[in-house]
């Protein structure tokens, strides 16, 4: 299948058609960002071990029934996927308080909460991804009511297998942000799951083995990807 024009660069990924009109080509880049694009900077071989980690996750969900975007990987930093329409909601799944709802709740980080949390964010840059509800995603139409119910009920399944999927691996699964896509008018898993996405610590000493690394300048930053990558292969 032939790459055509590039439709869209992301901060992560660059997004280019393909001869076959229902297929994108996704190439996963090194740059990183944080704080909404405030902080820059490259992680050597993370285009490498998003792409990677994506694919394995994703190939493993559809096992379990969850529908995702992935085709195909083209290399080690490249994948075909279905030519989805991104719906405009971050959807965060939480299982330890961390990040911005530990900030938020008052809760020290690391806290087991006593059930999942499950968050929306409307995706937009200039606003900076503000929180929102159901009741906002209906009054600004962002996606239909049976669409949040399919999105919340992936969300848990993903997380139950994720949860799973990672202990074996000896890693935490704090909490991750998950984006879909519609695709011949269903619900799919869309974009990424990886360390730029995920909160993810060791099981044993709780280092941790994600973007916080890069976010937070703990170092040891393209090493905890490449942990992360090694365990999961
Ligand atoms: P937060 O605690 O900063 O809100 O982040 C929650 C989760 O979402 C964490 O796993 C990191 C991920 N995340 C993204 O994937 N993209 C983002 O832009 C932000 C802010 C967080």
């Amino acid at each position: 299948m032939e790459r055509l024009e590039m439709l869209y660069e992301g901060k992560a990924k660059k997004v280019y058609k393909t001869s076959e009109p229902d297929i994108f080509h996704i190439v996963y880049k090194d740059d990183a960002t944080a704080f909404n694009g405030v902080k820059k900077g490259t992680i050597l071989d993370k285009g490498a071990v998003n792409n990677q980690m994506s694919a394995i996750l994703f190939q493993m969900l559809e096992e379990k029934g969850v529908p995702t975007h992935f085709v195909e990987l083209i290399n080690e930093r490249e994948m075909l996927v279905k030519a989805v329409k991104i719906l405009p909601l971050e959807v965060i799944v939480r299982n330890i308080a961390a990040g911005s709802l530990a900030k938020r709740l008052g809760l020290e980080e690391g806290t087991v909460m006593a059930s999942t949390v499950l968050e929306f964010c409307y995706k937009d840059d200039d606003l900076g991804d503000p929180m929102i509800n159901d009741y906002h995603i209906a009054a600004i139409d962002l996606a239909t009511e049976e669409q949040v119910a399919l999105i919340k009920k992936y969300a848990f399944t993903i997380n139950e297998v994720l949860v799973n999927y990672f202990k074996e691996r000896n890693i935490k699964l704090v909490d991750f942000k998950i984006e879909f896509g519609v695709y011949k008018g269903e619900v799919i898993l869309a974009d990424e799951i990886s360390p730029d996405t995920c909160r993810l610590w060791d099981a044993e000493t709780d280092k941790k083995l994600d973007k916080d690394r890069f976010r937070r300048d703990l170092g040891d930053v393209e090493d905890a990807y490449q942990e992360v990558l090694s365990r999961l292969k």
